[in-house]
């Protein structure tokens, strides 16, 4: 089988990282473990292809090929159970746009936007972006993992909005909904005639392999291939609309506002889908391994604790704030930058996305220890 080095260290600053060469480190030295792309290099077969489009030398406008409707149809059948039609496929350059674009379809300021909280943060400014109100209710913690409290859920529904805002996996906190808890959110929604618009880009990412991703098949749901690749960078995603008036009401608010896709995030995509699976069946072994190490050692600090990840390589840390004050600062000043809970409507928690060489998490993890233990 063949191997990918997932630990060679690769220097990304000065590269414009958004990650890496974020203005707010100035001269300082910091470890940056925030947004949610990957410190490993990309797969060769991707980089060939991007290879042969600089060999080309022309960067024209692109049209989405049949292959690659072909492709995105098969790896949502084969990989996550449900058979889809091309024709229900509108190929968009990010999902962040595509859920911007979903809501204004299909939300008014009279009735808003519900999302679980806390949420990958897009998911809940979108309503200010919007200037439509934002309806959340709360996950709570349910045999060791994170779940919808559904009687919130329920109740944030009777206030009448008409998008749900669905994260599976769910960012942060990892939970990858059971097709019984998928089945209830759909009977609810159905009840209070609410459109979920389902975000499943983390469905590749499985950290606990006792767990599958299932679709919720939804009225629209997006998939990209761009986080489990690491090729967040470049753009592309696809939504799913089986409904032929909701496919075109949801484009009508794209045109205009969106570009076509470049001819690298197609090509890209097209040598994405052809991959082997070893890519994935060496990646996920790796951020197993990472995984394990750091909740291990987290769940040993005073004041500190952490849920075991069903998906996704983006650690939902908690602490007491008694005990650790502003934590996401004090870990700033100590050169480790995380996310602060707040962003995800979250609260006394950081997010530490561990997608790096275990090198680099060891480095994380001993400054974590040391602000922990560190007298204030
Ligand atoms: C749940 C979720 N959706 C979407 C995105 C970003 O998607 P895109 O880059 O396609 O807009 C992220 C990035 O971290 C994410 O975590």
């Amino acid at each position: 089988m063949k191997k990918y080095d997932f630990n060679q260290v690769i220097d990304r600053k000065n590269t414009f990282s958004f990650k890496w060469d974020n203005v707010s480190y100035g001269d300082k030295d910091m470890l940056p473990m925030p947004v949610a792309d990957m410190d490993f290099p990309v797969a060769e077969e991707i980089l060939a292809a991007i290879d042969q489009i600089t060999k080309h030398e022309i960067l024209g406008y692109s049209i989405v090929p049949e292959s690659l409707q072909i492709a995105a149809q098969k790896k949502i059948a084969n990989d996550y159970g449900w058979e889809t039609e091309l024709a229900w496929q509108v190929w968009i350059p990010g999902i962040v746009p595509g859920i911007t674009a979903a809501c204004a379809a299909f939300s008014s300021p009279e009735d808003g936007i519900l999302t679980a909280i806390p949420v990958y943060h897009p998911f809940h400014l979108v309503a200010g972006w919007m200037g439509h109100p934002l309806h959340t209710f709360p996950m709570i913690e349910e045999a060791g993992r994170w779940t919808y409290d559904f009687v919130a859920f329920e109740n944030a529904l009777k206030k009448g909005p008409k998008v749900f805002l669905f994260c599976n996996p769910h960012n942060p906190g990892g939970t990858v909904f059971s097709t019984d808890e998928i089945a209830r959110i759909k009977a609810l929604c159905h009840q209070y005639d609410c459109k979920i618009i389902s975000d499943e880009i983390h469905a590749d990412l499985i950290i606990d392999s006792n767990v599958k991703h299932r679709c919720i098949q939804s009225e629209i749901s997006f998939f990209a291939t761009s986080k489990a690749y690491n090729t967040a960078g470049l753009g592309g995603a696809v939504a799913i609309i089986p409904d032929a008036a909701t496919r075109l009401a949801f484009q009508k608010k794209t045109f205009g506002f969106f570009p076509m896709l470049s001819r690298h995030s197609i090509e890209v995509m097209l040598a994405t889908y052809a991959m082997p699976s070893n890519w994935l069946d060496s990646l996920l072994p790796y951020l197993r391994s990472n995984h394990t190490l750091l909740i291990s050692r987290m769940n040993q600090l005073p004041g500190i604790s952490m849920l075991p990840l069903e998906a996704t390589y983006l650690a939902w840390i908690g602490f007491d704030s008694q005990m650790h004050g502003d934590f996401q600062k004090r870990l700033f000043d100590a050169g480790l930058h995380v996310l602060r809970g707040d962003q995800f409507l979250g609260g006394d928690f950081v997010r530490l996305n561990f997608a790096c060489p275990e090198v680099q998490l060891l480095k994380a993890i001993d400054i974590i220890e040391s602000v922990v233990y560190a007298t204030r």
